[in-house]
């Protein structure tokens, strides 16, 4: 296991090409264990590249990506899950036809080998391991205030909750890396507050990892301890959430083009 002051997640000159776009050049990152890090940007400026890169579901054209001290550079997205990196997306993917409850497990199972068709068709050595699987699955339906409606299908719920089912899928791995991909967007404040929340609380309760994208500024600055701002593929800045804040180039790729940047950078 990973010692506190050791390094997780190391990434060392990431570049993707789609054809002719460079969507991300010359990437690094470094994560230590149980720290919650955010990645801003301006549209289209490489953050959901970051994390299909992370996750496996992309291969970079250049670079290497060490986690837990593997090279997991050419890993699949199954091979990376299992050694631990659990992720959300933009737009929410959880199973809308299985209640909440059957979201958790089915990402049990996944974990455990099981499968996908095994855990539905409920097969023998899916009967062994159980009892073990429905009182974890209580424990992650507590821990994010699910459980009064684990029966109902996902589909019914409103879509702040349906991003609480997603982020308690992705914690049911038993992740040691969390990539969450703008998990506030859609949501109204009340449900961004909720949100805070139960980001606050499994990275309080299992001292997790977790690297966010937001757009939301005032979520990754009030919850992140580093945050490093990309635009169009490029790194554009890094630091703490008042270093970042008044980096001038970050004002100008976020403001500049709206004509407010001069103003906001006087005020
Ligand atoms: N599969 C793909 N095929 C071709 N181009 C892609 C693909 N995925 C991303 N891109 C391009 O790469 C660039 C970066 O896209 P990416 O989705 O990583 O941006 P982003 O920072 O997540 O933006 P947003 O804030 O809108 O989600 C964009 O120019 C995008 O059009
Ligand atoms: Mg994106």
């Amino acid at each position: 296991m990973a010692s506190s002051n050791s390094v997780l997640l190391k990434v060392e000159g990431l570049e993707k090409r789609f054809g002719g776009i460079i969507a991300l050049a010359d990437y690094d990152v470094e994560i230590r264990p149980g720290e919650l890090v955010g990645l801003i940007g301006p549209n289209g400026a490489g953050k959901t590249t970051v994390f299909n890169l992370l996750s496996g579901v992309l291969k970079p054209n250049q670079g290497r990506i060490v986690f837990n001290g593997q090279d997991i550079t050419r890993l699949r997205p199954d091979q990376n899950a299992a050694l631990g990196i659990a992720r959300t997306f933009q737009n929410i993917r959880i199973f809308k036809e299985l209640s909440v409850i059957d979201n958790v497990k089915v990402a049990f199972h996944i974990r455990m080998g099981h499968g996908f068709w095994k855990t539905l068709m409920h097969t023998s050595d899916y009967r062994y391991s159980e009892n073990e699987m429905e009182q974890k699955s209580h424990e992650i339906l507590e821990l994010f205030d699910l459980e009064a409606i684990k029966d109902q299908p996902a589909k019914n719920l409103p879509y702040g909750i349906q991003r609480r089912v997603e982020i308690a899928r992705a914690m049911a791995t038993m992740p040691k890396l969390l990539l969450l991909d703008e998990p506030s967007a859609g949501l109204n404040t009340g449900e961004t507050d909720e949100l805070v929340k139960t980001l606050r609380k499994i990275h309080d309760t299992y001292g997790l990892t977790i690297f966010i994208v937001e757009h939301d500024m005032k979520l990754i600055m009030t919850i992140c301890q580093r945050i490093q701002v990309i635009d169009r593929g490029r790194m554009l800045s890094t630091g703490t959430p008042e270093d970042v804040r008044h980096d001038q180039r970050v004002i100008e790729a976020y403001l500049g083009k709206s004509g407010h940047g001069k103003q906001y950078a006087q005020g």
